[in-house]
């Protein structure tokens, strides 16, 4: 089906609606490692999604390309419901997934062919006589070339890079509508990292993809994205445009996101009393009791802002003058509470 830009930006490919999922721990309550976390993914743009270690990011990615179950909420793509979670083949075909290690995601025993003719093969795009042209067009749409030399290459031959690009490939191979790209150039050489990230937005405009493109850097989602969204334990707390996120970010905790350059390296214990100490100055005995409720705002016992309001959960509410831009904070509140 053929989509013009203007439908591109109105309706969503992948819509994903209040997903939450929860992982068992041995001692206590559930970890809910996505709380209701709503946002949209359209073809041709890229999503980025930021937050630092342990906020959520890979269990949305996996979610989506169905490794694990959801436990509350919902996706669609392309305006059907996703059902829970029996691995069909037509949506393996229009969602793909790229990870951070590729030598890791690819299988050392096979040659860079196998890799790439499987899936042309298991998707029709490829039958048994025109599948060497097509792995050849294939390394040829992620910059690997002579692509006849690259294809008889086993993943040890080649480089960090390209190996990712051998993933990326793969990804492509079934021509899918969504990439689930969960931190795809971290483990690569700093000096190759923008030649991948070109290469997955050349890739986004050429086949229309739809790609959400996780990530620690701030810089480069800025770069790359055309929307933010902002998770810090489980809640995406900030989203909207990226010039928006970058320019005018309204979450203290994207705020820190933006100012934080690297500072020393502090032990634990250090961050350990850096952090009593704030919650000592700064939060009331009220708002620390939230802290182990877990009922308030989840940032409390780091925001500089934190007041008493903030022991309960806030909602969403529109940064400045553009109402796609949200941050979870009482701070915006428009007859403001505090
Ligand atoms: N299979 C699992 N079982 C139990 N807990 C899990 C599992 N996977 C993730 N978690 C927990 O869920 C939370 C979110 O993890 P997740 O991997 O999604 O974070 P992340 O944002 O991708 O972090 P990073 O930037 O380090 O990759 C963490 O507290 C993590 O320990
Ligand atoms: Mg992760």
């Amino acid at each position: 089906m053929h989509t013009t830009e203007a439908q591109n930006s109105e309706i969503p490919l992948m819509e994903v609606k209040d997903l939450t999922v929860e992982f068992k721990q041995r001692h206590g309550r559930n970890l809910r490692a996505v709380n209701k976390a709503s946002f949209g993914l359209y073809a041709g743009k890229t999503l980025a999604l930021v937050g630092e270690s342990g906020s959520g990011k890979s269990t949305i990615v996996k979610t989506l390309g169905k490794l694990i179950k959801i436990d509350g909420g919902s996706v669609a793509l392309a305006g059907k419901p996703v059902k829970n979670y029996r691995h069909t083949f037509e949506y393996r075909q229009q969602v793909q997934l790229v990870f951070q290690d590729p030598f890791a995601s690819l299988n050392p025993v096979h040659t860079v062919f196998h890799h790439l003719a499987r899936p042309l093969l298991l998707h029709g795009k490829a039958d048994k006589k025109n599948v060497r042209d097509k792995v050849e067009e294939l390394l040829e749409k992620v910059k690997l070339t002579p692509a006849a030399e690259l294809a008889n290459k086993y993943p040890h031959e080649l480089s960090g890079g390209q190996r990712q690009r051998v993933a990326i490939a793969r990804a492509i191979a079934p021509n899918p509508k969504v990439l689930l790209a969960d931190e795809p150039v971290s483990m690569l050489d700093v000096s190759i990292r923008l030649e991948i990230l070109n290469l997955l937005d050349e890739l986004r405009q050429k086949e229309n993809l739809a790609i959400l493109y996780v990530t620690h850097d701030l810089t480069t989602a800025r770069h790359f994205s055309s929307s933010i969204i902002v998770m810090h334990k489980g809640d995406i707390v900030e989203s909207g445009d990226t010039d928006a996120i970058v320019l005018a970010p309204g979450h203290p905790y994207t705020q820190l996101l933006l100012n934080s350059s690297p500072k020393k390296n502090l032990t634990k214990e250090e961050l350990g009393k850096e952090r009593s100490e704030r919650l000592a100055g700064k939060v009331s005995a009220a708002m620390k009791q939230s802290l182990y409720t877990n009922k308030g705002c989840n940032f409390i016992d780091r925001c500089p802002y934190a007041k008493e309001v903030c022991t309960a959960a806030p909602g969403y509410f529109t940064v400045g003058s553009d109402n796609t831009h949200k941050a979870k904070c009482w701070l915006y509140e428009p007859n403001s509470r505090q």
